[in-house]
Formats: C-alpha cells, sequence, structure tokens
C-alpha cells in the first residue's frame, strides 16, 4: 500500500554516529526521519534539540518528523522550524493553548502534529484536527524506547480514523510498532507508523532494509 509510510525513530540508533544513522535508514526505505525530542519535564528523559537537528539536517532529503515530547513548547517552536524539520508535533497535554500552538507551527511553514498518551481521550484533540496534518496516537507512555504496544490504544485509532473523516491528514503510532503489532494497527486506520527499535535492531543498514522490508510486509 503506497499510502503507508514508515518512519524509523533514531531515538534506538547509535547517537554516536547520528548522521550514519540517518544516512543509513535513508538508504535502506524509510519514508520519514522521526526525531524524538525530550526534556526531562514532560517525560522522564532528556534526548536532544535544535542544534542536533541542524547538524544531521544534510544526512537525509527525508522529512524531518519532530516529535517533541516538551513542556510549553511554543519558545522552541522556531528553532526546530529554523534547524530544518518539516513536520513538527507537540502533545496536547504540554499545551495550556493548543489551537495557538498549532497555527504558530503553521505560520513557521511547517506541518502541525498533535500527539495525545495512552491515557488521553480522542475528544481532546476533536476541536483543533482542521489545523492539524498529522495526528500522533501514543501507544507506549513516551520516554523511551523498546516499550511493549497498549493494546488499548487500537480503540482509539479506530475512533480517530471516523473522526478524522475526509480531511487530509496522517494518523501516526508511535511505540512497540514491530511485525507482530503492526497488522492490527493498520487494521485500526492508522497509515505513518513510527519504529525504534523494530528498525533499528541489528545495528547495520542489511539489519535496517529487511527490519523496515518486514513492516511493509506485515
Ligand atoms: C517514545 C518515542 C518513540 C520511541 C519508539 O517516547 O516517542 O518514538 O522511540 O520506540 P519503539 O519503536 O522502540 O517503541
Ligand atoms: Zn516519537
Amino acid at each position: 500500500d503506497g499510502d503507508i509510510l514508515i518512519a524509523p525513530s533514531i531515538l534506538s540508533s547509535d547517537f554516536s554516529r547520528l548522521g550514519e544513522e540517518i544516512a543509513a535508514v535513508d538508504r535502506a526505505g524509510a519514508d520519514w526521519i522521526h526525531l524524538d525530542v525530550m526534556d526531562g519535564r514532560f517525560v522522564p528523559n532528556i534526548t536532544f534539540g535544535p542544534p542536533v537537528v541542524a547538524a544531521v539536517r544534510g544526512a537525509s532529503a527525508r522529512f524531518f518528523d519532530a516529535h517533541l515530547m516538551i513542556a510549553s513548547p511554543d519558545a522552541y517552536l522556531e528553532g526546530f522550524a529554523k534547524a530544518g524539520c518539516d513536520g513538527i508535533t507537540v502533545h496536547a497535554e504540554a499545551c495550556t493553548h493548543l489551537d495557538r500552538t498549532l497555527q504558530a507551527i503553521r505560520a513557521l511553514d511547517c506541518r502541525a502534529g498533535v500527539a495525545i498518551n495512552p491515557a488521553t481521550p480522542e475528544t481532546a484533540i476533536e476541536y483543533v484536527l482542521d489545523r492539524v496534518d498529522l495526528v500522533l496516537v501514543m501507544t507506549v507512555n513516551p520516554g523511551f524506547g523498546g516499550q511493549s504496544f497498549i493494546p488499548a490504544t487500537l480503540e482509539k485509532v479506530r475512533r480517530l480514523r471516523a473522526m478524522i473523516g475526509a480531511r487530509p491528514i496522517r494518523l501516526q503510532v508511535d511505540g512497540g510498532v514491530a511485525p507482530e503489532t503492526i497488522g492490527a494497527i493498520r487494521q485500526a486506520g492508522a497509515d505513518t507508523f513510527v519504529a525504534g527499535s523494530a528498525v533499528y535492531r541489528g545495528g547495520t543498514e542489511d539489519n535496517y532494509r529487511n527490519n523496515i522490508d518486514a513492516l511493509r510486509r506485515s
């Protein structure tokens, strides 16, 4: 299905060789590059910010899909846009004025995304659907790679598929996406799949190619 996008999360890559690891999944068939930004406040982990994104921007021409797991992201949107992000996704739970934040992302000429945690109902984003290009359903609690897919999120994906209707919005899932889980998630209506450990396992470009192929086949 040509409509399906695979977005490897570099969180599971070798950070000492980040540029090469991005180029490797690009050559191995990645559609998007998923960048997990964590601030140690919204989630219990810290990763990287705009300077690192800018440093690796040249490693791939693919869509840079930034997933901001940070509290009050407004002050950092311009920095991520200037660093070369094509899409910026913020968490509904992290934004006091979500509608305004999503408008600000589009004003920076980036695709706007909104993410919700496993415990957040889909109705939290019902009134901003005309402001977004992407909805991200977290299928684990954000903060770490390699966690198990939470089955209760499937019903949320189904409901969001219906809520989105004919709008041109990508429905993305993130967390525990693997050959064993991706079929059911696709059935529920997702079209954009983030996968960290399931892509980067094996540590070589040949493994990444096989891992991406396995996700597409499943
Ligand atoms: C979790 C991140 C995910 C993570 C997914 O906080 O948002 O993108 O890297 O990793 P896997 O695919 O290993 O669950
Ligand atoms: Zn993510």
